[in-house]
């Protein structure tokens, strides 16, 4: 039997790390088989890519090329870790999906979703069974992320109304995708969310 594919979606310190890690001890307590994995990144390939994209000035790269770039990590975390993981009945958590190039990506910086959209037909063609979209104000989520220092802020530094921008791109998808996608509201302490996130597990 398939394993199930759940991903975490949302702006960037909206809680999505915390909530998958705290998604991942859920199925750890009760035996059940799973890999918590992340994107961009998740295979060594992937990872090569992640620090690429995540890295250097805003305008490294076109949105254009973004899409190629997280496209290309993304296929190569798919082969690699997740197909293999899902055939063998182990539960996949994923930190990000192909929702985040959806957003970053296809909503920001000009409509390139069409190209987001055909790209991942061609080369991904996998859905989630269930997305979990954290909501939330940007200006709380961006200044919980800055204050990390991870040094991949790349996105970060684009600013608060592009973090906005991504808000809205991600409440639109969540009514895009009803039958997938769990809108949480992330305005809220990491154990009232994990204990909602939990009726899901
Ligand atoms: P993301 O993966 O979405 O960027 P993280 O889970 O890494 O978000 O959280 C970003 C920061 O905010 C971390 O320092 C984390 O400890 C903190 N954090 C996460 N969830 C909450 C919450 N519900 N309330 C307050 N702080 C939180
Ligand atoms: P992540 O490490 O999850 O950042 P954060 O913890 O700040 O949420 O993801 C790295 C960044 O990459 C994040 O700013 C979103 C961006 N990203 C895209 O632009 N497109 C994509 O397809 C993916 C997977 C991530």
């Amino acid at each position: 039997m398939a394993g199930r594919f759940i991903t975490f979606e949302g702006i960037d310190g909206s809680g999505k790390s915390t909530q998958s890690r705290r998604f991942a001890a859920l199925l750890e307590s009760r035996g059940e088989a799973h890999i918590l994995t992340r994107e961009p990144g998740g295979s060594a390939g992937a990872e090569e890519i992640r620090n690429l994209v995540l890295t250097g000035a805003p305008d490294r790269w076109s949105a254009e090329t973004e899409i190629l770039l997280f496209t290309a990590a993304r296929r190569d975390h798919l082969e690699k870790t997740i197909a293999p993981a899902l055939a063998a009945g182990t539960t996949v958590i994923c930190d990000r999906f192909a929702d985040s190039t959806r957003v970053y990506q296809g909503a920001t910086r000009g409509d390139l979703r069409g190209k987001v959209d055909a790209l991942h037909e061609l080369m991904i063609g996998r859905e989630p069974d269930l997305t979990f979209i954290i909501d939330m104000d940007p200006q709380i989520a961006l200044a919980r992320g800055l204050a990390r220092g991870s040094g991949e802020d790349r996105f970060e530094d684009f600013g608060l109304g592009f973090q906005e921008t991504l808000r809205h791109g991600f409440l639109t998808l969540a009514k895009a995708y009803p039958a997938r996608c769990v809108l949480i509201d992330g305005n809220r302490t990491a154990d009232q969310i994990a204990s909602e996130i939990a009726a899901y597990a």
